[in-house]
């Protein structure tokens, strides 16, 4: 089943057919990450702005790389050299890049919602790369995707978040996605770090919270390790485990491309044509004209 996308702006409210759909379409663009020759002319002629509003190094450079792969042409607003500085808003600085003309906006955002805000304001498609402590919706598609590769599948694993998870939007956008594959979710760290609420935030999904890493590994029958970066190697894991032989860090970043391109695809190639897509082997046509999909724009927050 082909599903059409408006926006990216979280992972809550997709189905399990929908997030297998976005994982599935990455497959073919992790094949080109492999080519001596990684350019397409998929998107030649679209645009797409990045408005970083907040630092980054893996999700900017991922998504530019992305549309540049893909053929497009990037629009690169640099928040620290903006008119933000002089006090320019996020709504007219938005518009104003809308005004240039892109075909899509990648926003992040210190704010929870303001990917949300965004999409609301705009007439073209937004990604989310990330909401404040909200959602990184791209984030949780390359670590399904990371893990899937890994494990043969994403189905009913135990799944251990370590850390600071209260704070984290990557740690969201994991449990709403894995919660949604029947994933069993062990939150992990120092108790203001995992606040009780976490067991709510996705009726779906099994989540209990432990304090300890011996308790949160226990009966684990096979650990690999994400992290979604930027890494405080010392701090939060050391470096054996963050260079280890089940470190899949940067299987991560590599995956980041393939699901940014299909992601890009999806929202750019066309609401006015009909795409195919760039694998010879997956001549699929996305049927842009699909009414089962929620708009993930009413995404609540
Ligand atoms: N994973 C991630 O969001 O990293 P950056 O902050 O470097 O983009």
């Amino acid at each position: 089943m082909t599903h059409r996308f408006r926006d990216l702006l979280a992972l809550e409210p997709l189905s399990a057919d929908e997030l297998t759909f976005l994982l599935d379409q990455s497959k073919p663009f992790q094949e080109i990450q492999k080519h001596p020759l990684k350019k397409l002319a998929t998107l030649r002629g679209k645009t797409v702005a990045l408005a970083f509003f907040e630092s980054s190094t893996r999700t900017r450079i991922s998504f530019g790389t992305a549309a540049s792969r893909l053929g497009a042409d990037i629009m690169n607003l640099q928040a620290e050299a903006s008119s933000l500085k002089k006090g320019e808003s996020l709504l007219d600085t938005v518009h104003t890049l809308n005004a240039m003309k892109p075909d899509c906006l990648v926003v992040r955002h210190a704010a929870s919602g303001a990917a949300d805000f965004v999409a609301r304001h705009l007439d073209i498609p937004v990604i989310n790369a990330g909401d404040g402590t909200h959602e990184h919706p791209s984030q949780g598609l390359l670590d399904a995707l990371t893990i899937r590769d890994r494990r043969g599948k994403i189905n009913n694993w135990n799944v251990t978040i370590l850390g600071d998870i209260r704070h984290s939007r990557v740690a969201r956008s994991d449990i709403h996605l894995l919660g949604k594959f029947g994933c069993r979710l062990t939150l992990c760290g120092p108790a203001m770090w995992v606040p009780r609420e976490l067991e709510q935030i996705a009726p779906q999904a099994a989540i209990r919270r432990v304090f300890n890493v011996e308790e949160a590994l226990d009966g684990a029958d096979v650990v690999i390790v994400l992290h979604p970066g930027p890494m405080n190697r010392g701090i939060e894991i050391s470096p054996e485990v963050a260079d280890g032989p089940q470190s899949c860090v940067l299987e991560q970043v590599t995956n980041g491309i393939a699901v940014r391109m299909a992601l890009l695809f999806l929202l750019c190639a066309g609401h006015d044509e009909e795409g195919t897509h760039p694998s010879s082997e997956a001549q699929q046509p996305v049927n842009r004209r699909a009414t089962d999909v929620k708009d993930p724009s009413h995404a609540s927050r």
